[in-house]
């Protein structure tokens, strides 16, 4: 597995956190910056990343800014991305499971880093069920949506 990981610089030391935990687990972790504190602009990243996970150059993509809603927004901007803000591990479960989610946002400046390991480890240990879901997901991708 391969993950793809962007912040803006509210998110630079969560980002670092995450992708020392994830690289722990034998899944390679792509670091698309930025990687110092200065400020930049979010949508630059999500852009950055969302492009990766769309290309399928990576399996999933990790999305870090202040709250996570302006990745969240960013992200989902994107055709083919689902990016989803979880605060919570059930949100995170789910979000794959029913959702089929491929990008996960996180926001550093409302959870710790603790909280943020053990979201990420319910978000990459599991699968879409597909389903009855499926018809959901096609319907985000639809004509009404263009
Ligand atoms: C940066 O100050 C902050 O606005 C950004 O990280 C994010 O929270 C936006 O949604």
């Amino acid at each position: 597995m391969k993950i793809a990981i962007a912040s803006d610089h509210a998110g630079v030391g969560l980002k670092k956190v995450l992708k020392e935990h994830i690289e722990k687990k034998g899944i390679v972790v792509e670091d698309l910056g930025p990687y110092d504190e200065q400020s930049v602009d979010y949508p630059d990243y999500a852009k950055r990343m969302t492009k990766q996970v769309v290309d399928k150059e990576v399996d999933l993509g990790i999305a870090i800014c202040g709250t996570g809603v302006g990745m969240s927004i960013a992200c989902n901007k994107v055709k083919g991305i689902r990016a989803s803000l979880c605060g919570d591990t059930v949100s995170a479960k789910y979000t794959r499971l029913h959702n089929d989610s491929n990008v996960l946002c996180l926001g550093a400046r409302i959870i710790g880093d603790e909280l943020a390991k053990a979201i990420v480890d319910e978000y990459l240990s599991n699968e879409y069920e597909g389903g009855r879901h499926q018809r959901r997901i096609e319907k985000l991708e639809g004509e009404d949506n263009e």
